[in-house]
């Protein structure tokens, strides 16, 4: 596919399923890959065709919705993130909870892609925090709309590509290399970690959460109404004093959102009212 044809069928399809445009720039061309797939699936020649096709199939639209669920992620993505969540944020999470009388953490990973944040957060957890708040347990559930990225999460067998920003020494402790040359997360660390297929969309689960990762999902790739309904939905299910992060360069959109930065720069926002937070 050419560049501008793709371009061109992009621009005008992603305000349709309620995406936008400058959020699949750089990624774009992982979506014509999928959309080509498509095309020889259906059997049909040019993006043209795949246009019209849409036209007289409205189902196709959710077919197309699929196609641009952009899957990349890495473990300890943003380091500096990972870092200020094990100074700052956790710790005061655990102390407020411990205050509470709480002894979960609860944490929801929205879009936890092929499970690499998720881990991530269970690896940072339990090789430096664990320890220090052996009262606390760490609870994470893992969302994501793609049933493919759940099943690749659940089979937690990695690329060294995807580990290539952790700490050497939690790559040593936290996994078993396979004799293919991958690496397999120990059941320690997926133990604290449960997967459903939801879509942030439609659904959202039961219970509140002390920390909400939604990074390079909503603010990314949904347009401004979606992107706010969205955050309305997550602030709903932030137990009081908790914290969200997002991906390093996204923005929470206008309004009051009954949010205080914790850090701007680190794109971490925690639920009002502050005066809850244990310093
Ligand atoms: C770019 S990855 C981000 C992964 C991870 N959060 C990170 O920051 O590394 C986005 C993930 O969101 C998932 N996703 C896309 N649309 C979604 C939706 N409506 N609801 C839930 N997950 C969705 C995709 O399948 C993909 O796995």
């Amino acid at each position: 596919m050419k560049d501008a044809e793709g371009v061109q069928f992009l621009q005008g399809c992603l305000p349709k399923l309620g995406l936008v445009w400058p959020g699949y720039r750089k990624v774009r061309r992982q979506v014509y890959k999928q959309i080509q797939r498509r095309l020889e699936s259906l059997s049909l020649s040019t993006v043209a065709d795949y246009q019209r096709y849409l036209e007289t199939h409205p189902e196709e639209w959710t077919v197309l919705d699929s196609l641009c669920w952009i899957s990349i992620s890495r473990f300890y993505r943003d380091k500096a993130v990972f870092e200020f969540l094990e100074q700052e944020v956790l710790p005061s999470l655990a102390r407020q909870a411990l205050a509470e009388g709480g002894s979960t953490l609860r944490c929801w990973s929205i879009g936890c892609a092929g499970g690499e944040e998720p881990y991530s957060l269970s690896l940072l957890w339990k090789l430096t925090l664990e320890a220090r708040f052996p009262a606390i347990r760490l609870a994470i559930l893992a969302t994501d709309v793609d049933d493919q990225a759940i099943a690749r999460a659940q089979r937690a067998c990695y690329t060294p590509s995807s580990l290539k920003d952790l700490p050497e020494s939690w790559r040593m402790k936290g996994f078993d290399r396979t004799s293919e040359g991958f690496w397999m997360i120990k059941p320690e660390f997926r133990e604290p970690v449960t997967f459903l297929k939801q879509d942030i969309r439609q659904a959202l689960p039961e219970e509140t959460f002390h920390l909400i990762l939604c990074r390079y999902l909503a603010f990314t790739y949904f347009e401004g109404p979606l992107q706010s309904k969205t955050l309305r939905d997550v602030i709903a299910r932030m137990h009081v004093g908790g914290a969200i992060v997002l991906g390093k360069n996204e923005r929470l959109p206008d309004g009051d959102a009954g949010l205080i930065p914790w850090s701007e720069k680190e794109g971490v926002y925690r639920r009002a009212p502050a005066a809850l937070m244990v310093p």
